[in-house]
């Protein structure tokens, strides 16, 4: 099967049977989509959704976060941890007013470069909020995309997890980019939370079993490879 069927396959798959109402959903707004990313990279969405809630009712934009007092910013965080997260959010608020004048940088190479925001949530907010063709690799695209390919080379390795995201890049969709790369990028995300999970995989639901290797070997849970952390 083509490199462009996968693209379309999850997109129609995300189309059907995908997240579509999420409260940072359906917004291209930087500041929420920023928000949401930092909040679900360690953190499942049901307990993300209330915490996100708070947050936006008490800094409704970047301005107001970055005025708020360190402590206020911590206290809200409470309970979610991984707490770096919200000191570096607190910075990255304050860089974004301070050094963009109030707007978030518009490319995943200039937004990588704030404090938090790493590769891959910033390959995110690019594609949600800008459409920008890039790619992805979360824990969740991770497991979609090495099990596509059977790609069983070891992550620990720099030199392999480059070789992972050029896969990622080769895989995106090639027309219509406002309206693909949004539900793309949802798409392998919903995938990766919904069938292609760590543990028993739901193969008989996924709309790529027809190209993927490790469904065709018959081991799925053998993807990701990382012999260290
Ligand atoms: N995890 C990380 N980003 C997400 C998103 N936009 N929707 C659902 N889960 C996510």
């Amino acid at each position: 099967v083509s490199v462009q069927g996968v693209a379309e396959r999850v997109m129609a798959w995300q189309a059907s049977h995908g997240r579509h109402h999420l409260p940072w959903q359906n917004s291209r707004d930087p500041y929420r989509v920023w928000l949401s990313e930092i909040m679900l990279q360690q953190t499942q969405v049901r307990t993300v959704l209330e915490y996100y809630a708070c947050f936006l009712a008490r800094f409704p934009d970047v301005g107001a976060l970055a005025k708020a007092p360190r402590d206020e910013v911590m206290g809200l965080w409470s309970g979610l941890g991984y707490y770096s997260r919200a000191r570096n959010l607190h910075r990255c608020a304050q860089q974004v007013m301070a050094e963009h004048g109030g707007a978030f940088p518009n490319t995943a190479e200039a937004l990588a470069t704030l404090p938090g925001i790493g590769r891959s949530t910033a390959g995110a907010i690019a594609a949600f909020c800008f459409s920008e063709r890039v790619p992805i690799l979360d824990a969740n695209a991770r497991r979609v995309l090495t099990r596509l390919s059977g790609f069983a080379r070891d992550l620990a390795s720099a030199g392999n997890e480059r070789l992972l995201w050029e896969l990622a890049q080769s895989l995106l969709p090639t027309r219509d980019l406002a309206q693909t790369m949004p539900r793309y990028t949802q798409g392998l995300m919903d995938l990766g939370a919904s069938l292609c999970t760590a543990q028993a995989p739901r193969c008989s639901l996924c709309p790529l079993t027809g190209s993927c290797v490790a469904f065709r070997d018959g081991a799925p849970e053998r993807y990701p490879v990382r012999t260290r952390k």
